[in-house]
């Protein structure tokens, strides 16, 4: 089964609210949003771990104080003590996307920018430039997206990032099937794309089969309600525990 998370950053309340959220996460990603001289990028980092926290949280999965987020050796954030559940977010200007399920997954978002399409040629397969090189004209961008991010999900969902050489695997389309042409990578993937955020491209790679993932929509104002309510209600009942 897999889910995906959609949040758009309001930056004019977060501004406010980061210092108190901070609390609430790892050292390691506090130091992170230190160090970032972008405030988007602060931003981005805080609100994908609240996500994150939340919905772990929300799934009883874990509490928010026994959370602990690591990384495989190619920064792929992971829960080590759940082996059934698997995490992966993506971040582009102000939406925060990200999928859980009980398979490997990867998840992709882009905002759709002009791009002289001949950067292609550094990153995609034979195959895959002349699909975008034989598109329409009005379509071509929309397809180089899609490839994109596509193949982002798929190195995302493998979690080796940008060790694996993106043209040692070709992202193929047969009529309404997408999969994926590697020797080297022979991984059992699932691709979703999607177009319902206007002038962005998500795409999504997993090792389990559905033929529709949900999607959940969340303000932020009701994720950081939600995740303090969880919070205050996880401890209260702790504490009437050990009153008992
Ligand atoms: C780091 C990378 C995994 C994704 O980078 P990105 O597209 O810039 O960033 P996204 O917002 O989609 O994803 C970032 C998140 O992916 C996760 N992530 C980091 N390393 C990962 C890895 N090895 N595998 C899977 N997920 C990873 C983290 O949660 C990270 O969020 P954080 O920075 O808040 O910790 C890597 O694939 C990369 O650098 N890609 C850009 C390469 C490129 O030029 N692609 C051309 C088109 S194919």
């Amino acid at each position: 089964m897999t889910e995906i998370y959609i949040l758009e950053i309001d930056m004019n309340s977060i501004v406010g609210l980061s210092e108190v959220l901070t609390k609430y996460i790892s050292n390691e990603s506090r130091n992170r949003i230190l160090s970032y001289m972008i405030p988007q990028k602060s931003y981005q980092t805080l609100i994908t771990e609240i996500l994150i926290r939340y919905i772990i949280m929300k799934k009883n999965i874990q509490q928010n104080n026994e959370i602990r987020i690591c990384r495989n050796e190619y920064g792929k954030p992971y829960l080590e003590t759940e082996k059934n559940f698997h995490f992966n977010c993506s971040h582009s200007e102000n939406w925060i996307v990200c999928a859980v399920s009980t398979g490997a997954v990867g998840i992709d978002i882009e905002a759709i920018k002009y791009i002289d399409l001949n950067v292609g040629k550094r990153f995609f397969s034979e195959s895959e430039y002349a699909y975008i090189n034989n598109a329409p004209p009005n379509l071509k961008l929309n397809y180089f997206y899609d490839l994109w991010t596509l193949k982002e999900a798929y190195i995302k969902k493998i979690g080796k990032g940008l060790n694996m050489r993106l043209k040692d695997f070709s992202i193929c389309f047969d009529k309404n099937k997408i999969y994926v042409e590697s020797a080297k990578y022979p991984e059992n993937c699932y691709f979703y794309k999607y177009d319902i955020i206007k002038n962005f491209k998500m795409s999504l790679c997993t090792s389990i089969y559905q033929t529709k993932c949900p999607i959940i929509f969340i303000r932020q104002e009701h994720l950081i309600n939600d995740f303090i309510d969880l919070i205050n209600t996880k401890e209260h009942n702790l504490s009437s525990l050990t009153e008992l």
